[in-house]
């Protein structure tokens, strides 16, 4: 079981809303979904959690894929879309993705639990597993915002840049915190690259193949 499935059934048990569960659809994603064009209409979710991003893109005539190292989160996701959906449990950074199969990946707020060196590996294969013109948007926090986050005050440095807290909900996870600098260069691959700062400290990265 892992920490965000403990999370999560706490969750259904009436416990708290941890960070994403309360949170709405982000508004720079609403932006970017009415200002974008899509042909294959194919999309996967890395760190789909409960399923409120896919099942937007579901409503808007997206295939839609989602993976998740959660249990709970992949039933929870299952749930609320239809059955042509392949939601599958699987730690991000073991997936093997196939190439040129989404015009869309997304994942908010979740390929950060990992080492910064499997963060910009599994960025780089995203790259291969969409079609050329497609797209991404990604979020990663930010190393300077992150510094002011409560749920982080009190961690230890697991390897460069990586920290996991030593108390709370997410005890033990790896996070991974970026500066600017950092996170354009973890998406140098990509064309048409915006980076923006959201009101919580996570740079949101929309971009081109
Ligand atoms: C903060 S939640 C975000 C969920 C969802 N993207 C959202 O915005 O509501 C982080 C998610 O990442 C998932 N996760 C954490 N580590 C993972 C890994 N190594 N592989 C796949 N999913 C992972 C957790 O299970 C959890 O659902």
């Amino acid at each position: 079981m892992t920490i965000w499935d403990n999370i999560y059934k706490n969750y259904q048990k009436g416990g708290e809303a941890w960070a994403t569960l309360s949170e709405e659809i982000h508004p720079l994603f609403k932006q970017f979904l009415s200002q974008s064009n899509f042909e294959l209409k194919h999309v996967l979710d890395i760190g789909c959690g409960t399923g409120k991003y896919l099942k937007i893109l579901q409503a808007g005539g997206f295939k839609t894929d989602g993976i998740d190292s959660s249990e709970t989160a992949v039933e929870m996701t299952k749930k609320i879309l239809s059955n042509d959906s392949i939601i599958i449990c699987v730690n991000m950074f073991e997936l093997d993705i196939p190439k040129d199969k989404y015009d869309l990946v997304i994942s908010i707020s979740t390929i950060h639990h990992g080492t910064k060196e499997q963060v910009q590996n599994l960025i780089n294969r995203i790259y291969e597993a969409i079609v050329e013109n497609g797209k991404i948007f990604i979020t990663v926090p930010d190393f300077e915002s992150s510094k002011k986050w409560n749920t982080f005050k009190d961690h230890e440095e697991i390897a460069e840049g990586t920290f996991a807290p030593l108390s709370g909900p997410e005890k033990g996870l790896p996070h991974s915190f970026f500066t600017k600098d950092e996170t354009q260069k973890l998406f140098s691959k990509f064309r048409d690259v915006n980076l923006e700062l959201d009101e919580i400290g996570r740079w949101v990265a929309q971009a081109s193949k």
